[in-house]
């Protein structure tokens, strides 16, 4: 049992108070007492007590009152109700408002005993109740998507959002910017999320195979369809369709399942009896589908099918902020990974990480410090981890290549960064006016971001 559990004894007649306080402190539980309902608000107003012995019957507010009272203020504190045998119906009636249990007038020590480990056991499982429900929601708030930043923020939001709706989605953005991830976490989200969530890379399969993942066949449809075998369409049946790279797919193709998405039915290659389909469609593209469209190599009808809604990701170099977090979070995969106890990344390699301009965004970050985990023989990761970095570096600062101009701008821009923009504080590193600071900043147009 719990000794450090909190009691308050609330009763207004001395010889119970007395006997159960001497009790329960005898027990070793922290015990306190009052003598009414309002001298137990006031102890309640100064600590937590975890447990609460209140007897039904008191002048002024009674028993029924404080105990309304305590389950809307501390709804956490459990209220065991004390009342005089015979009175069974108002103890059952506090137990409908929320008291733990009751006990009848006159008990005895092992009832006592009995009702103590009853509220030991009713608050394990409430406290392993929150610990998982905790766990729960990490895992249900976008646990696996990381970033802080504005714009990932209300990729959050939009994700929510959508996922209450059944609307196909269409999600857009640079290579290796999460467009998989958040297809996922919208499944996840979505009434369909017991069902399965079948991603398919249209970029990977030439149309031929393409159609028959999708659609299936029937044994003898084409040389080699050597049995009958279920399409994606099918297969996916009650969940979410998820077509990477929809901007690879053929005309016909487009054509093919504009129609599976009006009329919800789909014929197996090589068979004439039409199936029903059910799905929720996502798709992605990096490509700009209105110049396809322009340039007639994607079809209007189609685009406003699958584009209800859209998603735009941000390339990583537009949400910099998020590059240390994310920078962390692989760094922590993989040193779990391959066991390496490496905890840090030195402070100018972050900058350098954060002033990349990361072409294959998050995937290319990740690939990085996985790399960098690997061959790093100490517990930080420094500059030379990161041969790409290295190169930039030495570039940026040869003077060869730089006017005394761009020199001072970047110069500026870095401590102005390094301060937060702070321009007394930069001023003076600088060793300017706050005045000539400000007319630098104008001269080599920068702006504070
Ligand atoms: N915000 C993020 N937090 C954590 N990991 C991320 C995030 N964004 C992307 N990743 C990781 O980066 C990798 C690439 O992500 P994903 O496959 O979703 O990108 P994509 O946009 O679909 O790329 P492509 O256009 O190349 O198909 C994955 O390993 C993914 O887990
Ligand atoms: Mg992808």
């Amino acid at each position: 049992m719990d000794q450090n559990m909190k009691i308050l004894v609330v009763d207004d007649e001395l010889v119970v108070r007395e006997s159960l306080y001497h009790w329960f402190s005898r027990e070793g539980y922290d015990t306190e007492s009052a003598a009414s309902g309002n001298e137990a608000l006031q102890k309640l107003e100064q600590k937590n007590f975890d447990t609460m012995f209140v007897d039904m019957k008191m002048p002024g507010m009674s028993g029924f009152e404080l105990l309304e009272k305590v389950k809307q203020l501390y709804p956490d504190t459990a209220v065991v109700i004390i009342t005089a045998y015979g009175s069974i119906d108002s103890a059952i009636q506090a137990m409908k408002i929320g008291a733990s249990d009751y006990l009848l007038k006159p008990f005895k020590p092992d009832q006592l005993s009995l009702v103590m480990e009853k509220i030991f056991q009713q608050n394990k499982i409430s406290s392993e109740y929150r610990y998982l429900k905790g766990q729960l929601d990490k895992i249900t708030r976008f646990d696996n998507i990381i970033g802080e930043s504005d714009s990932m923020t209300k990729i959050y939001t939009l994700i929510e959002e959508v996922a209450a709706t059944d609307a196909p989605v269409l999600i857009l953005g640079e290579t290796g910017t999460g467009k998989e991830l958040v297809a996922k976490a919208i499944h996840v989200k979505s009434l369909r999320n017991n069902f399965p969530f079948v991603p398919i890379n249209c970029g990977a399969l030439p149309d031929s195979l393409l159609e028959s993942e999708l659609f299936g066949y029937n044994k003898g449809a084409f040389t080699g369809a050597s049995h009958s075998r279920k399409g994606f369409l099918e297969v996916v049946s009650g969940g979410t369709l998820f077509l990477d790279e929809i901007g690879e797919i053929s005309q016909k193709m487009q054509v093919d399942l504009l129609r599976v998405l009006e009329e919800k039915k789909i014929t197996r290659l090589g068979q004439t009896q039409q199936i029903d389909v059910d799905f929720r469609l996502l798709s992605a593209t990096r490509q700009n589908l209105g110049d396809k469209i322009q340039t007639g190599h994607f079809r209007n009808d189609f685009f406003y099918r699958i584009n209800v809604i859209d998603i735009e990701i941000p390339p990583l170099r537009e949400r910099a902020d998020d590059i240390p977090l994310l920078a962390y979070h692989f760094l922590e995969k993989y040193s779990h990974e391959t066991t390496k106890k490496i905890d840090t990344i030195d402070k100018t390699t972050l900058k350098y990480l954060k002033n990349y301009h990361w072409p294959g965004n998050v995937r290319e970050l990740e690939n990085a410090i996985e790399r960098a985990v690997v061959l790093s023989k100490s517990r930080t990761l420094a500059l030379n981890d990161f041969g790409f970095l290295k190169t930039i570096s030495s570039q940026s600062f040869d003077s060869n290549v730089l006017t005394l101009r761009d020199m001072e701008k970047r110069h500026i821009k870095n401590i102005l960064q390094d301060n937060e923009w702070n321009i007394s504080r930069s001023a003076d590193i600088l060793g300017v006016s706050r005045a000539t600071l400000h007319r630098m900043i104008k001269r080599q147009n920068m702006e504070k971001p």
